[in-house]
């Protein structure tokens, strides 16, 4: 019923842009729309026809979980397309101009020349973005695996312990539970946790840095995303008063949320702040980004961001402060908009732990 629905979106921007069809080659748009779970597919899409069209290696999987769509193996795709746009007599195609590469429109325009290419980019990047109670369900699912996998090992997390020790530690256990991690695991400390995005390392982690761990699950194709960020041992106050207001800014911005905002104001707000305790030039991303099929999609949570928020978004709300030499404080949860308001999908405690 939900794949009827998903249809119909796209049968609508068919008609709003005129189009004879629509070509879909993000993987999360594939697999949101026809049910495949391989690699590689792109459908072609009609207003009466729907083609998934893969390779050798994935014939047998799409036979298996993909409906609605008549599958066609193809040794090169647009050789494969060629041949159906024309017996179809389709003209003027919708292709998604942030996903399709320079070399393969080339090919495309050369190749299929009796086709006029329209790209669809804005029309299609909101298609997964409000989310039906399924899916924040699976997201949910996702960040209470990787929440339990976190608890499992937090005795690990003391002075003394490295970085990539804890990062596989949380893996394992992440995996066990889930399908898969959501992203590769961020443990950070000291100077480390001053880069946003750190990669794991053999540094020991020291009494009285932070430790940011930004981790997450996936699960049926869904992910979770969530960042913790705690004291070694001991925090000056100068450190606790910085973990405080990261922890206030998130506050902040959580009140905001509720349908028919604009995007940017939860950046703002968070933003505005941080600003207002004189941290602003140490807040160095935006403040979220949307959660779903893929670890980052629309909505983005920027102050260059003009979409509405809406019921069933689902996005994360990660402020934060990054100091060169002293370390840095991220404090992340994934929520969904509600009615008048949002729900947390994530639930580690956010407090200001010192193991
Ligand atoms: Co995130």
């Amino acid at each position: 019923m939900e794949r009827v629905k998903r249809i119909e979106k796209i049968k609508r921007i068919l008609s709003i842009k005129s189009l004879d069809g629509i070509l879909i080659s993000r993987i999360e748009n594939v697999r949101y729309l026809s049910g495949f779970t391989g690699d590689t597919a792109i459908l072609l899409i009609g207003n009466d026809l729907r083609f998934l069209l893969t390779d050798g290696r994935y014939t047998l999987q799409a036979k298996e979980g993909v409906i609605g769509f008549k599958i066609i193996e193809i040794k090169k795709a647009v050789e494969g397309l060629a041949d159906l746009l024309k017996s179809y007599h389709l003209k003027r195609i919708g292709f998604e101009s942030d996903v399709i590469t320079y070399d393969l429109y080339q090919d495309l325009t050369k190749r299929i020349n009796f086709v006029e290419w329209i790209p669809i980019k804005e029309e299609i990047q909101s298609l997964r973005a409000i989310k039906e109670d399924k899916e924040i369900l699976l997201i949910k699912e996702a960040a209470k695996m990787a929440d339990d996998a976190l608890k499992s090992i937090f005795h690990l997390i003391k002075p003394g312990a490295v970085e990539k020790d804890l990062s596989l530690a949380l893996e394992f256990e992440i995996k066990k539970r889930a399908d898969d991690i959501a992203f590769d695991i961020i443990v950070a400390s000291g100077a480390n946790s001053a880069m946003p995005h750190a990669v794991p390392s053999k540094k020991k982690i020291d009494k009285g840095d932070f430790i940011i761990i930004d981790f997450g699950a996936k699960y049926k194709g869904y992910h979770s995303d969530e960042t913790v960020t705690f004291g070694i041992g001991f925090l000056d106050d100068n450190k606790k008063k910085i973990w405080q207001i990261v922890k206030d800014a998130q506050a902040f911005a959580f009140e905001v949320i509720k349908p028919n905002i604009e995007a940017k104001k939860v950046d703002e707000t968070a933003r505005n702040y941080i600003d207002s305790k004189g941290y602003g030039k140490y807040f160095s991303h935006g403040t979220g980004h949307g959660v779903g099929l893929a670890i980052h999609e629309y909505p983005y949570i920027t102050s260059l961001e003009s979409g509405i928020l809406k019921e069933n978004m689902v996005f994360t709300v990660e402020p934060g402060i990054y100091i060169p030499n002293l370390g840095g404080v991220r404090i992340e949860d994934t929520i969904v908009v509600t009615n008048d308001g949002f729900k947390v999908l994530t639930n580690y405690p956010k407090e200001v732990e010192i193991i």
